[in-house]
């Protein structure tokens, strides 16, 4: 018989899942089915022959298949070790310190890294995990709206001669517009006043840069930089994440950062498949050109139809249909058309710029984008003739 505490917990849990019903803001699981426009796997390796191929070899020759323990405690082996190196040498870092997710990267490095005397100039569109991480360091925040470097450096003036420390945080390819941000002018603003800089690379990581090594990298930052956040769940079709920097971040991470310290390592194995997967990433400049050409003709075909594609210069697509049910809609009609792509709503997006996200991969023949746009242009003639109808 469960007791009256339990039943009006679950009654509070119905209630705020109708709430969210009710502004067409519920979440559900669902499996992906048709063309997948929803996957970050960019450069399609997660299908890839070879990496599986690698992982079933590295699988074979471990001998063990579970974490056991923290890196402190039994989790530490060689492949970690290699790994770390490796990919130090691919971020163009002195050293990285591998992450079981982005999200743990973000939270542990910021809150680690951050305190509550400092204070962090944060783009208003940054990822979840970086929120996350910020909210735990207890500093103060300035957000600043999207990519204006006017207003950072107004609030950076704001701050300048002040005793405490200062940490611009930004992602390099934003995940919800697909833009980039202007690093090396944010780079020249953190230097003139004094404040440290933190990329999150995770959309560019694979990607973006000479050999998919990043944007950090094509503007020559690395060494102006305190920490990039490179993540392998992604491009890298694996799962966790590097931070990136100093051999003493390193050292201070594996010392303070909590989701470091705290969380059972991956199993060796996977640092194999990382490392399979950053070889192979490496010599794909002919899919990275196919996919980063392929998003700016998706991008331009839309633009031409009148849809509004933000600032979008990456492979990530945004079509902002403004309202959640417009977006909602769009969404299903592209489903039935063979289209998997969902509605990215508040508060995950500011309110106001519900979307379509189109994530391109190497996957997606072009005529499928063509596909794309006249089943979108036939969604809003069909929605236009309604209106009228209804207006008539
Ligand atoms: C910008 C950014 N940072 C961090 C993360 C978190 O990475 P992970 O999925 O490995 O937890 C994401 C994931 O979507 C992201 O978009």
């Amino acid at each position: 018989m469960p007791s009256d505490a339990l039943a009006s917990w679950k009654a509070r849990l119905y209630e705020g899942l109708r709430f969210l019903d009710h502004r067409n803001q519920r979440r559900n699981l669902a499996e992906i089915r048709g063309v997948n426009f929803c996957s970050n796997d960019y450069l399609g390796l997660a299908e890839s022959a070879a990496l599986q191929k690698a992982v079933a070899e590295a699988v074979q020759r471990a001998e063990r298949v579970g974490g056991t323990g923290s890196r402190l405690l039994s989790g530490q082996t060689e492949e970690w070790r290699e790994v770390e190196e490796e990919f130090a040498k691919f971020a163009g870092t002195e050293a990285a310190l591998f992450f079981t997710s982005g999200y743990g990267a973000n939270v542990g490095l910021l809150s680690s890294l951050v305190g509550k005397d400092d204070v962090i100039f944060s783009d208003e569109q940054n990822h979840a995990s970086l929120i996350d991480g910020m909210r735990l360091s207890g500093a103060r925040k300035v957000i600043y709206p999207h990519l204006n470097l006017n207003a950072l450096e107004d609030a950076l003036r704001q701050e300048a001669g002040a005793p405490w420390r200062k940490v611009i945080v930004t992602e390099s390819v934003f995940s919800m517009d697909g833009d980039i941000a202007p690093l090396a002018e944010i780079a020249n603003l953190a230097e003139k006043y004094n404040a440290a800089l933190i990329l999150d690379e995770a959309h560019a990581t694979a990607v973006q840069g000479p050999s998919g090594r990043g944007l950090a990298i094509s503007a020559g930052l690395t060494h102006r930089v305190l920490a990039l956040i490179h993540t392998c769940g992604k491009a890298l079709a694996s799962a966790g994440a590097f931070v990136c920097g100093s051999a003493v971040l390193k050292d201070h991470l594996v010392n303070h950062a909590r989701t470091f310290i705290f969380s059972t390592a991956l199993p060796p194995y996977m640092a194999a498949q990382i490392g399979a997967a950053l070889q192979l990433a490496e010599g794909m400049d002919r899919e990275r050109d196919l996919l980063l050409g392929n998003a700016a003709a998706l991008r331009e075909s839309l633009r031409a139809e009148g849809f509004d594609t933000a600032g979008t210069g990456s492979q990530i697509v945004p079509v902002v249909l403004h309202s959640n049910e417009a977006a909602l809609e769009a969404a299903e009609h592209l489903q039935r058309e063979g289209f998997a792509v969902r509605a990215i709503r508040p508060p995950t997006v500011p309110p106001g710029t519900s979307r379509l996200r189109l994530s391109l991969t190497v996957r997606i023949a072009e005529e499928e984008l063509s596909r794309l746009v006249r089943a979108l242009v036939a969604w809003r003639s069909h929605e236009a003739s309604c209106a009228t109808t209804r207006h008539a």
